[in-house]
C-alpha cells in the first residue's frame, strides 16, 4: 500500500567528538521526533562483549547489525508519523548512501546535517567528555580509538554535500 505520510529522517553524521549527540538531543526535543544513536545500543548490547584488544573488525560488523535493527523499528515510528534523529556513525559515503536510500524507499525525506569542528578542539573535547561523563557520554574514547575513527571516517565531498 503507497504512503499516503511523508516524515523526515534526520541523519548526523561527522567526525569523532563534533558534537553530533548533542545536536541529536537538541533536534529531537525540538521536533518531537524520536532518536536512536548508534553508540548508545553498542554501549547497551556489546559493552560486555568487548575484547581488550579492541578491533575495528569487530566493531564494525555489530555497528552494522544494530544499523539494520534501528532502520527497521525507526521505520515502523516513520509510518506513525512521527519524524526521526538518526546517529547511525555513517562513516563512509556508501554507509551515508544507504541509509538515504531506505529512508526514500519507505517514501519518506532523508535530510542530511554534518557536524564538524576543528581536530584539536575535538581531541580535546573527548578527553573532557571522558573526565566528565555528561549527557553525551556512552564510553570512553582513548587517543588510540580517536586515531581509528579518524582514518575511518570519509569526509563529505562538494557533490555529497547537499
Ligand atoms: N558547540 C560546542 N561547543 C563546545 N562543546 C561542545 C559543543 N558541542 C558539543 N560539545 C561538547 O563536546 C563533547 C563532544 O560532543 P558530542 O558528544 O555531542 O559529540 P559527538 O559528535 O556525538 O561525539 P562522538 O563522535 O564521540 O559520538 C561533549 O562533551 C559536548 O558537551
Ligand atoms: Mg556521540
Amino acid at each position: 500500500m503507497p504512503h499516503t505520510h511523508h516524515q523526515t529522517a534526520h541523519l548526523i553524521y561527522g567526525p569523532t567528538a563534533a558534537g553530533k549527540s548533542t545536536l541529536a538531543q537538541q533536534m529531537a526535543a525540538q521536533i518531537n521526533g524520536v532518536r536512536f544513536a548508534i553508540d548508545e545500543w553498542m554501549h547497551a548490547m556489546f559493552a560486555e562483549d568487548m575484547p581488550d584488544a579492541l578491533e575495528m573488525r569487530w566493531v564494525m560488523s555489530r555497528v552494522a547489525r544494530c544499523q539494520d535493527q534501528i532502520w527497521s523499528v525507526a521505520a515502523q515510528v516513520l509510518a506513525t508519523g512521527t519524524d526521526v534523529v538518526l546517529e547511525l556513525g555513517l562513516l563512509r559515503k556508501s554507509d551515508r548512501a544507504a541509509i538515504k536510500a531506505r529512508v526514500e524507499q519507505a517514501g519518506h525525506k532523508a535530510v542530511f546535517h554534518f557536524v564538524d569542528a576543528d581536530v584539536e578542539v575535538r581531541r580535546a573535547r573527548v578527553l573532557r567528555r571522558n573526565a566528565e561523563r555528561g549527557a553525551t557520554y556512552s564510553f570512553d574514547i582513548t587517543p588510540t580509538m580517536f586515531e581509528a575513527m579518524e582514518r575511518c571516517f570519509e569526509w563529505p565531498t562538494a557533490e555529497e554535500a547537499l
